[in-house]
């Protein structure tokens, strides 16, 4: 593997663009290939199987294409198939999940909410990372549909509205005075989940603590890329385009393809 092959991300869907973006601002450089696999999406209401096969079809479509490490761009992926991942392959594999330890160090209620998928919620990995912290109570709430009305372009609807409320009023009910973002679509509510929750609640989610560290893993393994300007960003969906299109950088290549 050489320093200047790309980086791969792959999500069920737009979500883990929030996460290219991270990447993208830390290490401009990079050339970038994510794919959003959007034919399946959502992974969330998926059996463990299920999303760990898809997680095996998502990497061998970025390893033919050359990446040098493949971040998992996707909670529901990370909590339920990043044990198999790294036994399947020698390549780097980076993941993600909800940013709950950050979150008990900033709660000063001891009271956290969390947001995340079924998938996500009902992993045992999940389980033992909640178990961490006996001290927080931690309130979990699965976000239905969410992902669903993101990836059919009903982001700024009313039914969105409606159901970002119906979830997060009674967290905020029971005290909690810092939200967990736990999936990577979720940062795009976060303009409208403002409108519902008090203003002093924090909002927090994993993006930055994952591009930081990809950073650091392709320092350790000397794959930083030597070019000098900026990298090439290429963004693949396996249905229509257009609504990652909307997601993306206007320098990005989006473009379909068949994985
Ligand atoms: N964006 C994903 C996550 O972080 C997956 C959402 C889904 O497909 O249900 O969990």
């Amino acid at each position: 593997m050489t320093k200047n092959n790309p980086i791969g991300l792959f999500d069920s869907g737009i979500g883990g663009t929030t996460i290219w973006q991270e990447i993208n601002l830390l290490m401009p450089n990079e050339d970038t290939i994510f794919i959003g696999d959007q034919r399946y999406a959502p992974y969330g209401i998926k059996s463990k199987q299920e999303i760990v096969d898809l997680s095996f079809k998502n990497i061998d479509y970025l390893l033919s294409l050359g990446c040098k490490i493949v971040v998992v761009a996707c909670n529901t992926a990370t909590t339920n198939a990043i044990e198999e991942m790294r036994e399947k392959y020698s390549i780097p594999i980076i993941g993600i999940e909800p940013a709950i330890k950050p979150a008990t160090i900033l709660s000063k209620t001891s009271k956290i909410g969390i947001l995340a998928t079924k998938g996500t919620i009902t992993s045992d990995f999940f389980a033992s990372k909640v178990k961490l912290y006996p001290e927080t109570q931690i309130i979990e709430q699965i976000g239905y549909d969410l992902v669903t009305l993101i990836e059919t372009g009903r982001l700024h609807s009313d039914e969105m509205k409606a159901l970002l409320t119906s979830y997060l009023l009674p967290m905020v009910d029971q005290g909690i005075d810092t939200l967990v973002l736990g999936c990577t679509h979720y940062p795009y509510l976060t303009p409208i989940i403002e409108t519902i929750i008090p203003a002093d609640i924090k909002i927090i989610d994993s993006g930055k603590a994952v591009a930081k560290h990809t950073k650091e893993v392709l320092e350790k393994l000397d794959l930083l890329t030597t070019n000098t300007s900026a990298g090439a960003n290429y963004f693949f969906s396996n249905t229509d385009i257009e609504i990652l299109k909307t997601f993306t950088p206007e320098s990005g290549i989006v473009e379909y393809r068949d994985f």
